[in-house]
């Protein structure tokens, strides 16, 4: 190789100064955030698509009147697919639930616990066996509770599981009262 040509190629070699360098590694910089930004745009509306819509929104959660049911009486109400009971328990029926010992539950919970302060009237439980998914019968069975035909299971009136193959009490779902007379199940 001639002198001539080592000399072109050494100045093509060394042709890129330093300020080209950070020149380069700006604009390279500057291309994988425009394409960084551009792949996000271009998920966005699959991203909105996979958000519910309004109307599932809706369904995820309900209020329910609840200044019509009579005392002693039960609403229900679908939430989510699912029957929910909504129980205005008498002053007897608080009493029976209250002054059960833990110790003869199957699944131990105090009736405090299924109920809201203050609100021990109200009684919210999602209407499924928690045997093998029946939808049991109000003020029915040996403790007036509920009854699930399918299986003879037999709640009090705490929708506490007492008799039968249910292995755990009725489900609270998750509810708020928004009023004395509005509650939000969801
Ligand atoms: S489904 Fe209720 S007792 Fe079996």
């Amino acid at each position: 190789m001639s002198k001539n040509n080592k000399e072109s190629q050494n100045s093509e070699i060394d042709i890129e100064t330093p300020k080209d360098k950070s020149r380069r590694k700006l604009l390279t910089n500057t291309a994988y955030s425009a394409a960084g930004v551009g792949a996000v745009c271009a998920f966005l509306p699959f991203i909105d698509s996979m958000n519910p819509s309004d109307d599932v929104q809706a369904l995820a959660s309900i209020e329910v009147d609840i200044s019509s049911i009579p005392l002693g009486e039960e609403k229900k109400v679908m939430w989510r697919g699912k029957p929910v009971f909504i129980k205005h328990r008498t002053p007897k029926e608080i009493e029976e639930a209250k002054k059960v010992p833990l110790i003869e539950l199957k699944d131990p919970q105090e009736d405090a616990q299924r109920v809201k302060p203050g609100k021990e009237q109200w009684l919210v439980t999602i209407g499924i066996c928690t045997h093998l998914g029946c939808v049991p019968i109000g003020g029915q069975g040996e403790y007036k509770g509920w009854f699930c035909p399918c299986h003879g299971s037999v709640y009090d009136t705490s929708a506490r599981i007492r008799k039968g193959p249910a292995p755990t009490n009725l489900e609270i779902p998750p509810y708020e009262f928004i009023s004395d007379n509005i509650i939000k199940i969801g």
